[in-house]
């Protein structure tokens, strides 16, 4: 059978899992391709560093250029991360016309149009699965499986951080400190944890399921982001008796009108958002991801599995790995490629202007007019209220008021809000977060 040597740059984690999954399952994966990926080397920062799997020492090296440079290597994985020395090493690699295999969502994020681009003209390929919710195969969902499809909505739970922390706060009633502090106990939050909690590792995969579904490179600039820092207890449960659950959700909409040059205008956030509990995305827990897609032509869809961990994302990268395989056996550069800037005008809608329903929480002095004050301002800027609860039970200088809110503008509710929370009635600054029908 014939062999393709594998240069791995990186041997922590993932690039431990890689190795192991491939001894594991390295015969299986040549039988159903009818080509051998074989480990040749492996460079890594320091040869005794710990890893959760062995690598044997003779495939370890701590110089990487060697690996990439072997003549005998024929296809590389990048498994460094960071935007620096990863982002040289895939072009190092692509120069020589080797195909490469990447978990960096950080660096395609921000380089992705030029890496692709670096790609297409050295005539070889840059795969990404493991980029973007670890052992679910999304990429190779959009990529293949539908292709066919005019891709109209994506919602993911794209950070198992988050949707950890946000499980435990709802079950056990927890603030967010305590429980953020017991997840880096476990392992689940990394210190820092800001990537994941203030909703950055889920722009960047957001950004990369935007970009492959739509054809132009988004910048992640464009895209819309909060995290989860202000979500409080009280907001889970009144979510909870209003019908929702409060997820940080990916989302990427396609808008039915195009820009004047006919090409599509997309939104894409990253948020707090409140989506209806019967719908499979609110039972998704724990560190758990899952993706909904809907397209013109299947409907709607739906992925779940772990987002993260050795073993989930080393299996995300074996699929890129078959595939970089076969491409070299085949000769067939480019058979389908990892991405097709079919839409290079495209353009994301800005966030304010962005239509959504939302939850607005206040903490008002319980008196007469008050209510009237603050509903007069969301009249005046023209946003339907759909319900206002005062719950019972709360006493003392200041009480909660929940709003429910018609599809509005997003830059129409912030103007809204920074006029209400000036007024003398409102004790606190306000909590605003998305609704989602999902429909
Ligand atoms: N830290 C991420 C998460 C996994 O919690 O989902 C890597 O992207």
């Amino acid at each position: 059978m014939q062999i393709f040597n594998l240069g791995m740059i990186g041997g922590g984690t993932v690039g431990s899992g890689v190795v192991h999954a491939l001894q594991v399952n390295g015969d299986l994966l040549a039988s159903r391709i009818g080509v051998k990926v074989q480990v040749r080397r492996v460079a890594v920062k320091a040869l005794d560093e710990p890893r959760p799997y062995e690598i044997p020492a003779p495939l370890l090296s701590t110089d990487w250029k060697s690996v990439v440079n072997d003549p005998e290597v024929h296809l590389v994985t990048e498994l460094v991360g960071g935007t620096g020395l990863a982002k040289e090493i895939i072009l190092t690699a692509l120069k020589l016309g080797k195909p490469v295999v990447t978990a960096n969502k950080a660096l395609l994020s921000a380089h992705g149009e030029e890496l692709f681009a670096a790609a297409q003209q050295h005539h070889a390929t840059l795969y990404y699965e493991a980029s973007v919710c670890g052992g679910i195969p999304i990429i190779k969902a959009l990529r293949e499986g539908l292709v066919g499809n005019q891709i109209h909505r994506i919602y993911g739970i794209l950070n198992g951080t988050c949707n950890y922390i946000l499980t435990r706060m709802k079950r056990e009633g927890g603030e967010f400190e305590a429980v953020l502090q017991d997840a880096q106990k476990l392992g689940y939050a990394e210190t820092p944890p800001d990537l994941d909690i203030d909703g950055i590792d889920a722009e960047h995969k957001a950004g990369i399921l935007g970009s492959l579904a739509h054809g132009f490179w988004i910048n992640p600039s464009e895209i819309h982001v909060e995290g989860i820092r202000t979500i409080t207890p009280l907001d889970i449960r009144f979510a909870e008796q209003l019908g929702y659950a409060i997820k940080l959700l990916g989302i990427i909409k396609r808008s039915a009108t195009a820009t004047t040059a006919g090409a599509p205008r997309i939104e894409v956030s990253v948020g707090p958002t409140l989506i209806p509990k019967s719908h499979p995305l609110a039972s998704v827990e724990d560190v758990f991801n899952a993706v909904f897609v809907n397209g013109d032509i299947v409907g709607d869809t739906l992925f779940y599995g772990r987002g993260a961990g050795k073993d989930a994302t080393a299996s995300a990268v074996l699929s890129d790995l078959a595939d970089a395989a076969l491409d070299l056996k085949m000769g067939t550069k480019h058979r389908l490629p990892p991405f097709a800037p079919h839409a290079l005008k495209g353009a994301v809608i800005p966030h304010p202007e962005v239509c959504s329903g939302h939850y607005v929480r206040l903490s008002v002095a319980d008196r007469p007019g008050t209510l009237a004050g603050i509903a007069t301002i969301f009249g005046e800027l023209n946003i339907g209220i759909s319900s206002v609860i005062q719950p019972e039970g709360h006493e003392g200088s200041s009480v909660p008021l929940i709003f429910m809110l018609h599809d509005s503008p997003h830059g129409a509710v912030q103007r809204a809000l920074d006029r209400i929370a000036k007024l003398a009635s409102v004790k606190a600054p306000p909590v605003r977060m998305r609704v989602e029908s999902l429909e």
